[in-house]
């Protein structure tokens, strides 16, 4: 496991089956066509190792060229899709059409988007644990779920997904969530990290003024600090950088604390 030398958090994470996922990946919504195909090359270009998509993006052809050029000279990275909810039923066509579009034999990850009609979809569950079975995809998880959903999925099935992918930014901070998935060696993934929380509050502005970065990086350090990886998404490659740029300094205990408190005061 990579480990960096300030910060010492674990630049990426051993998922089940072996998978090593980057603690940063590049999120690719709304992306589209050439305009993804060149963003994703700039975040490879700048070290991005992972990749997060989905059929609902309709942007898996681009991200698949990208890849496809990256891997063509010898760089790996890895890619994450999502079975889109209303392809419940076909799942099995579903994931065969984005192993076409993104132009590979496997997926590193793949995740039910949405809890299918609000339920927990076991069904569908079933058929990412047998695409797993069958090499298909590397590790297999769910995103928007809660912990109940979860759980029903684990109840059915005996199987636990590798990780979850929900929204999750400071104001978002729900310390039992977050517990509940490490009790059950559930990786927790951010999506939309930088969105959710107003990036002048003046906490993430004090703190990042006394660490000499940016609030956008304050957010990203605070997640993986908790050991939850993120899928930031900048058009700009200056950003992207920036998004990466977070394994060089550490926050305090007491600046993990005030900023777990955003979520508290965002709702009072
Ligand atoms: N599973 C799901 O249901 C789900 C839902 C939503 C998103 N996602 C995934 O998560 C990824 C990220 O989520 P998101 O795009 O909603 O939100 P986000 O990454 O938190 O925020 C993106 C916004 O922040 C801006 N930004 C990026 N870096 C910045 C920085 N360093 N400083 C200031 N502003 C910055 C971007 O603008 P610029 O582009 O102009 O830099 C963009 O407007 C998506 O791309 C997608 O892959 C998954």
């Amino acid at each position: 496991m990579a480990m960096d030398e300030k910060g010492s958090e674990a630049a990426s994470v051993r998922l089940g089956f072996g998978l090593e996922l980057p603690m940063i990946g590049f999120g690719t919504f709304p992306l589209r066509g050439e305009t993804a195909r060149r963003a994703v090359e700039s975040a490879i270009a700048l070290g991005y190792r992972s990749v997060d998509t989905a059929m609902r993006y309709r942007n898996e052809d681009a991200v698949g060229a990208a890849v496809a050029e990256a891997r063509a000279t010898g760089t790996d990275v890895l890619v994450t899709t999502k079975l889109a909810t209303d392809q419940v039923g076909h799942e099995r066509e579903a994931l065969l059409g984005s192993l076409r579009r993104l132009r590979l034999s496997r997926v590193d990850l793949w995740l039910i988007h949405w809890p299918p009609g609000g339920s927990a979809g076991v069904g569908s569950w079933r058929e990412l644990i047998r695409a797993r079975d069958d090499g298909l995809v590397s590790a297999i998880g769910v995103s928007n779920y809660s912990i109940a959903q979860i759980d029903r999925l684990i109840e059915s099935t005996g199987t636990a997904p590798d990780l979850v992918q929900r929204s999750w930014g400071p104001n978002e901070f729900d310390e039992n969530y977050l517990a509940a998935c490490a009790e059950r060696g559930i990786m927790l993934c951010a999506h939309s990290p930088l969105r959710t929380t107003p990036l002048d509050h003046p906490v993430l502005v004090e703190t990042a003024r006394r660490h000499g970065r940016t609030p956008a990086q304050v957010i990203l350090r605070w997640d993986l600090q908790h050991g939850v990886a993120a899928v930031p998404k900048s058009a700009e490659p200056a950003r992207m950088a920036e998004n990466l740029d977070v394994f060089g300094f550490r926050l305090a205990d007491e600046e993990m604390r005030a900023i777990d408190a955003l979520a508290a005061a965002s709702v009072s």
